[in-house]
Formats: structure tokens, C-alpha cells, sequence
């Protein structure tokens, strides 16, 4: 099965995908569950990661184009999950976030690949308050400099397929944790296990041209539409709502911006250089 993308899922055994920030949280965890689902896979990340026998690791700067264009010679597909993974100064977001996946999404064009996966976050739309249900056709509003990056990175993915026929996905990932931390994450905590699936199902879908969805587990308090997911594959299995008597305060009602502390201003205002 062929999809506009030329990903076919049963051939990403014949296929090479370069996954950055292999050497993060989500990446280790990644690359781990890809080896050997992959023909050929490559780690990269700002220094060459430790990755599993038969994976090759490389060391790459995002903000350095050449080095890049190196990394994504002969790719079919890029995971792109490499840069600032929180709020940070405004000029190291652009930097690194957004010019780091401009290089990704135009070396993946000149290179030939068909596909990029781009790791964005619940925090383009960290500013809908708590009794609202998102569903990613929804226009943004981000928490934070850090969300309104990633919705200026969506848009290049946008842009990307539109425009050069590049096949892109935009995954907003949830809470990544073993398991749910506070209240907050008992609505937006995606279990390593769903992650997993999330994005092996953004790497293998077919029909797509440009797609976005939520990664975020099954959780009985969910805020975000799973439909979009689920229209390409991703069925979470994991409910944090498992481990609500672990979580301080989970009889409490969580209200205000699905952001929750992310979308006080002296967490942006902090983070700033002045
Ligand atoms: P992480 O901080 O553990 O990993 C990010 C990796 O990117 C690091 O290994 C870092 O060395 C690398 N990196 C940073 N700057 C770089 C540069 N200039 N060139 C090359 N590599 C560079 O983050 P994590 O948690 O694994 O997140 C991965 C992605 O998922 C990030 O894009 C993050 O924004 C996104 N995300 C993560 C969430 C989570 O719950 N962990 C939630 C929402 C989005």
C-alpha cells in the first residue's frame, strides 16, 4: 500500500530514517523500540549517541545546515525530535527550533526522503482552558515562546507538503513519563508504550500529505480529540487514570489553561535574557 508519500508500512524494513535528538528522553527510548523494525537507522544528536548494535550514530548540530544535508543522505524518513525540549530565550528557540527544522525539512527535500515526523508539543494549545476539548483544525494558542515556536514549525511541515510534496507529520506529544507525576499529567500523560505506537504510526500511515495529532495515552481525563490519531493508525492503550492514587491532589478538578504552570508569564518572562 502506497500513499501520496511513497512510505509504504510494510516496508520500513526496507527503508533508512535518521531519528535526531536520538540521544534525549523520547529519542533513547525511540531508537531502542526502532531497531531492528528499520533496515537502516540512524541516531543522531548534538554528540554521537550511545545506540543499540546495528544502529549507526552520527553527531550533528541542528543549527549547522551542511552537517545536516550529511546526516540525511539516502533517508527515506526523519524523526525529528532533536532541540530545546522546554521554555527557553526566544533567540535560542528560533535558533535551534525553528532553523533547526528548517534545515531538517529542506535537506529531507534535496536528499529525495518522503516523509518527516517532527516532535511538537500539547503547548501550541496550552492557553485553551481545562473544560475545552482540542482538536488540532483548532486555531493555536500557545503557553509559552516555546509553543509559539513549534506552531511556527508546524507550519514549515504545513508548507512542506503543500508546497514540495513532502509527506509531514506533526505530533503533538503529551506528558512523556513512566507514569503520571501530578494532576496536570493525569490528563496529558503519554505512557513510553503509546509513545511508541504514536510514532510508529506517524512513520507508516498511509494517504498522507500533511497530518497533526495528539500523543497523549488514553486518559479518562483527557482534553485533546484522539481522532486524528486514531484516523492514522495510533491507538493508545495506557490510561493514567491507573495511577491516580499516586498522584498528589488527583481528587481535585484541574481548571485554568491546560497549561497549568507553563502558562504563568514568569515562566516565559524567567527564561528570557532580559
Ligand atoms: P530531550 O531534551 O531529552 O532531548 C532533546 C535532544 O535534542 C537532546 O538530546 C539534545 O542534545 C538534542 N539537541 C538540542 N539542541 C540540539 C542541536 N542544536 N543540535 C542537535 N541536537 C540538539 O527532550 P525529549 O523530552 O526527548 O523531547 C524530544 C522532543 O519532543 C523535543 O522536540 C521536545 O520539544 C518534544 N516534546 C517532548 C515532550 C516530553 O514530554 N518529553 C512533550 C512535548 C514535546
Amino acid at each position: 500500500m502506497n500513499d501520496q508519500s511513497g512510505v509504504d508500512s510494510a516496508n520500513l524494513r526496507d527503508q533508512t530514517w535518521v531519528v535526531t535528538g536520538a540521544a534525549g528522553t523520547i529519542g533513547t527510548r525511540l531508537v531502542a523500540d526502532l531497531a531492528g523494525r528499520v533496515n537502516r537507522l540512524v541516531a543522531t544528536d548534538l554528540a554521537a549517541p550511545d545506540a543499540p548494535y546495528g544502529v549507526e550514530s552520527v553527531a550533528a548540530d541542528l543549527r549547522d545546515q551542511d552537517a545536516v544535508a550529511a546526516v540525511l543522505a539516502g533517508a527515506h524518513g526523519v524523526v525529528h525530535l532533536g532541540g530545546i525540549a522546554d521554555e527557553a530565550d526566544l533567540h535560542d528557540l528560533a535558533e535551534v527550533n525553528l532553523v533547526g527544522t528548517y534545515h531538517v525539512l529542506e535537506e529531507a527535500r534535496r536528499a529525495g526522503a518522503r516523509r518527516v515526523v517532527y516532535a511538537s508539543s500539547n503547548r501550541v494549545t496550552g492557553c485553551y482552558p481545562c473544560d475545552v476539548t482540542v482538536h488540532p483544525s483548532m486555531p493555536p494558542r500557545p503557553d509559552g515562546l516555546y509553543g509559539a515556536v513549534k506552531v511556527a514549525a508546524e507550519g514549515l511541515c504545513q508548507l512542506y507538503a503543500d508546497k514540495f510534496g513532502l509527506a509531514t507529520v506533526a505530533v503533538r506529544i503529551g506528558s512523556y513519563e513512566e507514569r503520571p507525576l501530578d494532576l496536570r499529567q493525569l490528563s496529558t500523560w503519554l505512557s513510553p508504550a503509546d509513545c511508541s505506537r504514536a510514532f510508529r504510526a506517524a512513520m507508516s500511515a498511509t494517504d498522507v500529505g500533511y497530518a497533526c495529532f495528539y500523543a497523549v495515552s488514553a486518559n479518562t481525563r483527557g482534553w485533546w480529540s484522539l481522532e486524528p490519531g486514531a484516523a492514522l493508525g495510533f491507538l493508545p492503550q495506557d490510561d493514567a487514570e491507573e495511577f491516580a492514587a499516586t498522584v498528589p491532589d488527583a481528587a481535585r478538578t484541574m481548571r485554568g489553561p491546560q497549561g497549568g504552570d507553563y502558562a504563568a508569564p514568569e515562566y516565559t518572562l524567567s527564561r528570557q535574557r532580559r
